[in-house]
């Protein structure tokens, strides 16, 4: 059967809008589209393939897991899902996971927690507080304490209970937070919001205020975990430790899985029966998970990660300095925002458009922030020419560059 990007407008429900080629194949930090095109991926699946397509030792896992088990459900469990859990447990904080199969379903399980958690101390405990801009997936419930109003729109009547405050706000939260609140909710770095660190002052203040109120702290890495920051989770880079943390994304370098970790205290209150997934845990997502982890923890990886950032940052500077499109990049480690100049506020997505067209692979994240994702292992060969194509996009679609701004 032959399909193509129109058969998408035919058969699709149009929630999305792809871009023009369709690919078929991704091999490292390469993708090739139906025509044989190469693309220079600085997307990384939304930062998610962060080992790259195709990993060998990936395919391998999974290859071998798909020629044992697929599925049992959660009436009985696994080894995968055992062994990851307990590699998830060694290298955090966490005393207990919950797996699922999404960033949304981990924070659907994590703000759940919380409203059972703020339910067994007092009813009337059942505030989340997040913060304007964020992002925590598509579910109702995420949706709603996410800080965006263009995802609840037309949703509504949407759940209540949740406050919103704005980001690195220490003042803001100091005056909300209260003995109603079960939890404060945040993305240690905003990734849809515009690539956006936490202050360090901000995040401490969220604990120590957390802590005062009785409230859990709940760290959302489904974008930044699993070594895009450098640490194998951001939290560790601001020395703050969360009672729950949800990751996803990269967590499966590319396979469907999320994951809640948690104390001890705060899972306890998610008893048997309360919560729960058919797929959540399953030996295939769990046998690549641990393979993930096992490579991002090996010796050297996550060193690897500042020489990429830098490595790109400083090309991404050159070439908005130069072209006088985006202002000096911000972000930690390998989740890396340009915001657009003045000029070109609101024209993020033309750069990705005219990005694509040369051969690279970008994102936007918002209407004025250029957004690069790529594999934590990303060669320095592929480095070069993904900027190589970026400067050729820019040159179409500014013209000549300013040398003196080199
Ligand atoms: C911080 C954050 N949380 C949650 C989500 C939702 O994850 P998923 O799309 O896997 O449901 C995303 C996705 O972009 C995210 O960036």
């Amino acid at each position: 059967m032959n399909v193509t990007r129109s058969t998408f407008n035919e058969v699709m429900v149009p929630n999305y809008q792809p871009a023009d080629m369709v690919m078929v194949r991704g091999e490292g930090s390469r993708v090739w589209d139906q025509d044989g095109r190469d693309y220079v991926d600085f997307a990384g699946g939304i930062a998610v393939t962060l080992l790259g397509h195709c990993h060998p030792k990936l395919t391998a896992a999974l290859a071998e897991q798909a020629g044992k088990l697929w599925h049992l459900s959660n009436v009985v469990t696994n080894e995968p899902a055992l062994r990851l859990a307990q590699k998830l447990v060694e290298a955090t904080f966490a005393d207990r996971v919950f797996f699922c199969n999404s960033g949304a379903e981990a924070n659907e399980a994590a703000f759940k927690l919380a409203r059972r958690y703020g339910n067994s101390i007092d009813p009337a405990k059942h505030e989340i507080i997040s913060f304007y801009n964020a992002f925590h997936g598509r579910t109702l419930f995420t949706v709603s304490v996410g800080g965006q109003a263009k995802y609840t729109q037309g949703f509504e009547p949407i759940p209540g209970g949740i406050t919103h405050l704005p980001f690195n706000d220490i003042a803001a939260l100091e005056a909300a937070v209260s003995a109603r609140t079960c939890a404060i909710v945040l993305e240690p770095i905003q990734g849809e919001g515009g690539i956006m660190p936490s202050t360090p002052a901000f995040i401490a203040a969220a604990r120590r205020l957390a802590d005062q109120h009785k409230a859990l702290l709940i760290f959302d890495e489904v974008q930044s975990g699993m070594g895009r920051s450098g640490h194998l989770y951001a939290y560790q880079h601001y020395g703050v430790v969360p009672d729950v943390l949800t990751s996803a994304k990269g967590l499966g370098g590319g396979f469907p899985i999320g994951a809640m970790l948690a104390t001890a205290a705060a899972a306890d209150v998610l008893a048997f029966g309360t919560h729960g997934s058919t797929y959540g845990g399953n030996p295939l997502a769990c046998a690549v998970g641990e393979a993930v982890l096992d490579l991002v923890n090996e010796p050297g990886l996550l060193a690897g990660v500042s020489h990429r950032t830098q490595l790109i940052r400083d090309g991404l500077d050159s070439i908005g300095r130069r072209y006088g499109v985006f202002a000096p990049s911000r972000g930690l480690g390998l989740l890396i925002g340009a915001p657009m100049s003045e000029a070109w506020k609101g024209r993020a997505k033309d750069i990705v458009n005219a990005a694509m067209a040369h051969g690279v692979w970008t994102l936007v994240a918002g209407p004025d922030v250029l957004r690069l994702a790529p594999s934590l292992v990303i060669s320095e060969a592929d480095i070069a020419e993904g900027l190589r194509r970026l400067e050729a996009a820019m040159a179409g679609l500014v013209g000549v560059p300013n040398a003196a701004a080199a």
